[in-house]
């Protein structure tokens, strides 16, 4: 099969394929996780492969009793991080992410567009309203997610008007006549709303026309509409290709209702893949990176997840629609709670079954345990049905699974048609086509 269409592909460098038990194996480099080179390499082999950019997640909390059997949110500033590996690339997109709850709006204008800067044009900003930390910022509860979306609106809103305050242009830097700039050129943007009270101008200039590939995460009726407003690409938690194509066709509609091009909103759904040369291999991978999982913890995160508590429950009980809470009960993310709820009302699946699904157990994203050509065929599956616009890689299990991804999976997509051979820019919204 050879394909007209073409899909985006980001890489995780969060780094998935250290989580659970996988920092474990010797030849994890765990030692080095907290420094450049150990993300250097990968950095540049993605973009020897062409992938469309590097993706850097982000958490501001942590809980101690986390780091007790793995990494769990320890984590430098992913901003930090891609401007270190900005330096050791030169095309490929590299996308942060900044909390529109926690962050200030002027400081993050100015450290994204100076990203833009130092890398020429291939910052992507990730837009989280996050899920927690309020502790850390003074805020003594966690807003709804309907606020953090209201406060993530005026944010976006604000931080575009600083972008636009102080244009390129508006520097001459004219030695005869000793003009650097021309102060007109710069806007007050005097913002005064809800939030935020911003005077501006920003005292960084905007790299070229300033404008930063937007991206989002939560699937929330807010999330989606906020998402449908502003960003370039979705992260999408879509486990199967039908959440993927249900949430695509609705968020290009929510659009286009409010007059944008439906094909300026990319799907790019989270692919985590444990990969080896045999589905054999794979499947003990998968086994050995989860050996630890202990289910009285996945039942705390049942609870977590949808508020129904399954404590006292049979393993080989079904867990049944019946069961659920009323759908408007408060979880920590609607996006991941409604992604269980979905699965318990289709499927009905036993308490240890419900345990060991990718919504339970991951991050609710598509799961491959298989080879590179096993990997091929799904991407290949859903990108026939429409279910998504390309994918953001989430390699997991031993780092073999980056070295599969990026030297056997993504070369087959290259000779089916389905993925870039050149960059044909240099910018990331060259690579996303965003115009
Ligand atoms: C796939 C996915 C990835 C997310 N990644 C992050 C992240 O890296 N950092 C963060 O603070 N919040 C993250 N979030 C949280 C969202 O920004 C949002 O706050 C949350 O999902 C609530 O919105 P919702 O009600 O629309 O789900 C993520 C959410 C989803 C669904």
């Amino acid at each position: 099969m050879t394909s007209s269409k073409q899909i985006h592909i980001g890489l995780s460098v969060a780094p998935t394929w250290l989580m659970n038990d996988a920092w474990r194996r010797a030849d994890s480099d765990i030692e080095n996780v907290f420094s450049t080179g150990f993300f250097v390499d990968i950095a540049k082999r993605a973009e020897k492969a062409k992938i469309d950019f590097l993706f850097r997640p982000d958490t501001l909390f942590m809980k101690p009793d986390m780091i007790a059997g793995s990494p769990g949110f320890s984590s430098i500033d992913p901003t930090i991080l891609l401007t270190a590996l900005a330096e050791h690339t030169s095309h490929i997109g590299l996308v942060t992410t900044a909390s529109t709850t926690f962050y200030p709006p002027y400081i993050v204008a100015r450290q994204i567009q100076s990203l833009n800067i130092v890398s020429q044009g291939r910052v992507g900003w990730n837009i989280v309203t996050s899920l927690d930390g309020n502790e850390n910022f003074g805020i003594s509860e966690m807003p709804s997610s309907e606020d953090r979306y209201r406060q993530a609106a005026e944010f976006t809103d604000v931080v575009h008007k600083l972008w636009a305050s102080y244009p390129s242009d508006a520097i001459i830097a004219d030695r005869e006549s000793g003009t650097y700039g021309t102060p007109d050129a710069l806007t007050q943007i005097d913002h005064h709303g809800e939030f935020y009270d911003v005077a501006g101008p920003l005292n960084t200039p905007a790299f070229g026309n300033g404008k930063v590939p937007l991206f989002q995460a939560g699937a929330s009726p807010a999330g989606r509409d906020f998402a449908a407003s502003v960003a370039h690409a979705i992260f999408a938690a879509t486990p199967d290709p039908e959440v993927a194509r249900e949430l695509r066709s609705d968020l290009r509609q929510r659009a286009a209702s409010k007059g944008r091009d439906p094909d300026d909103i990319r799907i790019l759904p989270g692919l985590n893949m444990y990969l080896a040369p045999t589905r054999e291999e794979a499947r003990d991978i998968f086994a050995q990176t989860h050996a630890r999982m202990d289910p009285r913890r996945m039942i705390a995160k049942i609870k977590e997840l949808i508020a129904l508590d399954l404590t006292d429950h049979p393993m080989d009980a079904r867990v049944t629609a019946d069961m659920l809470p009323a759908a408007d009960t408060v979880v920590r993310s609607k996006t991941h709670g409604d992604l269980v709820r979905r699965l318990i009302e289709r499927a009905q699946p036993t308490v240890k079954d419900l345990l060991t699904r990718p919504e339970v157990m991951g991050s609710s994203h598509w799961i491959v345990v298989g080879t590179p050509a096993d990997a091929v065929d799904e991407i290949v599956a859903w990108a026939e049905i429409n279910a998504g616009d390309g994918i953001i890689a989430l390699p997991n299990g031993s780092h073999q699974s980056v070295d599969l991804f990026l030297d056997q999976v993504v070369p087959r997509l290259q000779e089916l048609g389905l993925f870039r051979t050149e960059y044909s820019g240099s910018t990331l919204s060259d690579h996303l086509g965003v115009k």
